[in-house]
């Protein structure tokens, strides 16, 4: 690896470091990450880096560094937080309630910083273009599918992103081919019953029993409907209804979120739940309508070609033993699907836990933190994969 760019990355890294914590502390969520823009903005202003603001419904950056002719690759971090009250008790912990950098998106985006600031140091290794798109709401509303629709991939050969990854000790990084995560559906179902005394049930239709026989049916959607091999699944996370004990409600709503690989699958488990949905209703003289979401995740597949780059450029970079395999796909989903359904590419899996002998907290966990351990090994093997990509030409 080239000498001045290891120098750079880690003189840089303390600046990192406090941007990531300065980040922590003010967490946002979906298409509020107001603060969280500006202080990309003033960071790439700073580096003398180049950008264009107001993308993915506003709060969306997308910086760009021209070293000449040849190809584009393009860079991704997401900035979002989540409706988390953070409990690990940093000095840097979230100064704001209810709102917590419980995926460590707080990390992803300072590494993003940093690797456009080294490679601006560096802008003579750059053959060609690179993009670096910080994009809002990537949990829940699906914010890449609008950096998408608004063109900025347009042209690009090739697309990468990292996320912290608990199970993974710091230092190494998770790579596989393929399916990494799955597509994700989320749905509501409103049951429609009659109202009545809860001291009279025979007055009325009671939604409540109604949703509860639909909660326990929709489990033989994976269990009696796909073909064992096919990965799926089907969670009702919410179910309100009711105002008092002895009121029998007119309606409950039910929602939740099923997970799927190929559309086959995907289509088979939206048929079931609907058809299973409005004729248990029915049985029960009720009625059910099933809406699903429009922010609908695709399953995340990883071009083999650019995941076995990543492969070749962390062993050379990083060392080969700090390079693991990814043995399944997880069932979570993530937008970044978006963009590898419009350019080849492959989403990392970046080691977070600083202590292996011991589990870490989960992601979207009140005590998940991204640390700052992960910082230079981010920055020195995002900016190797952009560097060598467009050298390769
Ligand atoms: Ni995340």
């Amino acid at each position: 690896m080239n000498e001045s760019l290891r120098a750079t990355i880690e003189r840089l890294t303390p600046e990192i470091v406090q941007l990531r914590h300065e980040l922590h502390e003010h967490p946002e969520i979906r298409f509020e990450e107001h603060w969280t823009s500006d202080r990309v903005a003033r960071f790439l202003d700073e580096a003398g880096i180049p950008y264009t603001r107001g993308h993915a419904k506003g709060t969306g950056i997308v910086a760009t560094l021209n070293g000449g002719p040849g190809k584009t690759v393009v860079l991704r971090a997401d900035m979002d937080a989540l409706e988390i009250q953070e409990a690990t008790g940093l000095p840097y912990a979230s100064k704001i309630p209810n709102r917590m950098h419980a995926c460590g998106h707080d990390g992803h985006t300072s590494c993003l910083c940093g690797v456009a600031k080294t490679l601006a140091h560096h802008k003579d290794l750059i053959k060609g273009t690179v993009k670096f798109v910080f994009q809002p709401a990537e949990e829940e509303a699906a914010g890449g599918r609008f950096i998408v629709q608004e063109g900025i991939l347009d042209g690009a050969d090739a697309v990468f992103a990292l996320h912290g990854w608990p199970s993974i000790p710091a230092g190494n990084i998770g790579v596989r081919n393929g399916w990494l995560m799955a597509g994700a559906d989320t749905f509501r179902i409103v049951v429609e019953g009659k109202a009545c005394h809860g001291a009279d049930p025979g007055a009325g239709i009671d939604p409540i029993m109604v949703a509860a026989h639909i909660t326990t049916a929709l489990q033989t959607v994976v269990s009696r409907e796909l073909n064992p091999h096919d990965a799926g699944v089907v969670t009702i996370g919410k179910i309100h209804a009711g105002t008092a004990t002895n009121i029998i409600p007119e309606k409950a709503v039910m929602e939740g979120t099923f997970r799927s690989f190929t559309p086959e699958v995907r289509d088979k488990i939206a048929n079931a739940v609907r058809r299973i949905a409005e004729n248990v209703a029915l049985a029960f003289r009720a009625k059910a309508t099933l809406e699903l979401s429009e922010n609908r995740y695709p399953p995340l597949s990883n071009d083999p070609v650019m995941t076995d780059f990543v492969r070749e450029t962390a062993g050379e970079v990083l060392g080969t033993d700090r390079v693991q395999e990814i043995a399944s796909p997880y069932m979570g989903a993530e937008d970044f699907a978006f963009y590898l359904q419009k350019v080849p590419g492959s989403f990392i899996c970046l080691g977070v836990n600083p202590d292996s002998r011991n589990p870490y907290p989960p992601l979207h966990n009140p005590l998940y933190n991204f640390g700052d351990r992960p910082i230079p090994v981010a920055m020195t093997l995002m900016s190797n994969l952009a560097l060598r990509f467009l050298e390769r030409g």
